[in-house]
């Protein structure tokens, strides 16, 4: 099993309650709960008695998750407290409780390690939002391949057609401002930095270019792309857009300059279900101060382009293979920093700690298999 160590969104937090929830994260059911002090505790689900699942029970008035069986009570740190009938608590009647934290509206988990190799990273600018919108995707395909989508700054230009002749842009290569390490540990961060500027165009000429765009079964993105992109940057008279990403193992926080303004920022995290399916979580969060009717529309309709645009890159993620042996070009620089960065991780697990995993979750998948079904050496499974 080849997932980086590193902080993982296992759910967002409206889903985790006083009620046990089966969460398939890792290739392992897992269980997660709030206890008394409405703090999340994730650990695998099977019942150290008998296996039962931990999810089918209940979390009693201490906050104690029972087992649905035998009634076996564990705290939220995994630990038995409490046998029927018994007054012998067997000293292995514990679970391994994942370390969690509740931040950014999802419940994440640090996975690889029985300590975190890295900081949570800092998404600052979720506390700071005048608006904000919590998007989900279920993926067939690795996380990796996932997070890689965002670095790849051509794709942004032939697949979605972002300038399609109607902008000029920019990859972090050619901008000249290089990146400092924002929020997240240097030791696990990667970053990206991309500019957009809108040349002298009329709206019919942008309308022209978007239209252009209908042949490649990608209308309704290109169209908001292009047209929301126009209209944004003409009406409020503005010259250039600059993202900047800054990247941990498993996702990034991207920062949407305007004029050098922060105006949008998204949070990207992605958690593996299994070696082959992924779920991420995306948080957009916006900084304008218009009122709280206009800065909620600006909101949905940032939310809806965010979701229109991963939704067109599912379809072409789920066919991607980076164990290939692919031919690359300057241009895939950051993708292929990106991978050497996940791949550094895969290689900071824990082996003893990978070890009694399969033991603590029920193992889903016995195939020894890496990323695509390629072995990987560094996978410590
Ligand atoms: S199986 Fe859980 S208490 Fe017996
Ligand atoms: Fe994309």
């Amino acid at each position: 099993m080849s997932f980086a160590a590193s902080w993982y969104a296992l759910a967002r937090s409206s889903e985790i309650g006083t009620k046990p929830k089966r969460l398939t994260r890792f290739g392992k059911n897992l269980v997660a709960w709030r206890d008394r002090q409405g703090k999340p505790s994730v650990m695998g689900e099977s019942c150290p008695h008998f296996g039962a699942s931990l999810a089918a029970g209940h979390v009693d008035r201490d906050g104690c998750l029972v087992c649905p069986f035998h009634r076996w009570r564990f705290d939220a740190g995994g630990a038995c407290v409490g046998i029927p009938g018994s007054n012998v608590i067997p000293p292995t009647a514990h679970r391994s409780p994942m370390v969690t934290a509740e931040r950014y509206g999802l419940v994440w988990a640090w996975w690889g390690s029985a300590e975190p190799r890295f900081a949570l990273p800092d998404f600052p600018q979720y506390d700071d939002a005048k608006a904000r919108s919590v998007h989900e995707f279920a993926i067939r395909t690795p996380v990796p391949v996932i997070v890689a989508n965002s670095y790849d700054a051509r794709h942004f230009v032939e697949f979605h057609r972002t300038p399609a002749a109607a902008i000029r842009f920019r990859a972090e290569t050619e901008s000249g401002k290089a990146l400092e390490p924002v929020g997240i540990d240097t030791d696990a961060w990667c970053g990206s930095n991309a500019v957009v500027e809108l040349p002298d165009m009329s709206f019919g000429e942008a309308l022209d270019s978007a239209l252009a765009e209908r042949s490649r079964g990608q209308f309704m993105t290109t169209l908001s792309t292009v047209m929301g992109t126009w209209l944004m940057m003409r009406t409020a008279n503005m010259r250039t857009i600059r993202t900047e990403m800054h990247g941990w193992p498993t996702g990034h926080s991207t920062t949407t300059f305007i004029d050098e303004k922060p105006k949008y920022a998204l949070l990207a995290a992605a958690c593996p279900v299994d070696e082959s399916q992924s779920m991420l979580f995306g948080v957009m969060t916006q900084s304008h101060k218009r009122g709280p009717i206009r800065d909620g529309l600006a909101s949905l309709v940032s939310g809806a382009q965010f979701a229109q645009h991963v939704g067109a890159d599912v379809a072409i993620m789920e066919t991607l293979n980076f164990d290939a042996r692919g031919v690359h070009v300057r241009e895939d620089r950051a993708t292929l920093e990106y991978l050497k960065l996940y791949d550094k991780f895969v290689g900071r697990v824990d082996p003893a700690w990978l070890e009694g995993w399969p033991y603590e979750g029920r193992h889903l998948s016995l195939a020894r298999k890496g990323r695509n079904g390629v072995q990987r050496a560094s996978s410590g499974l």
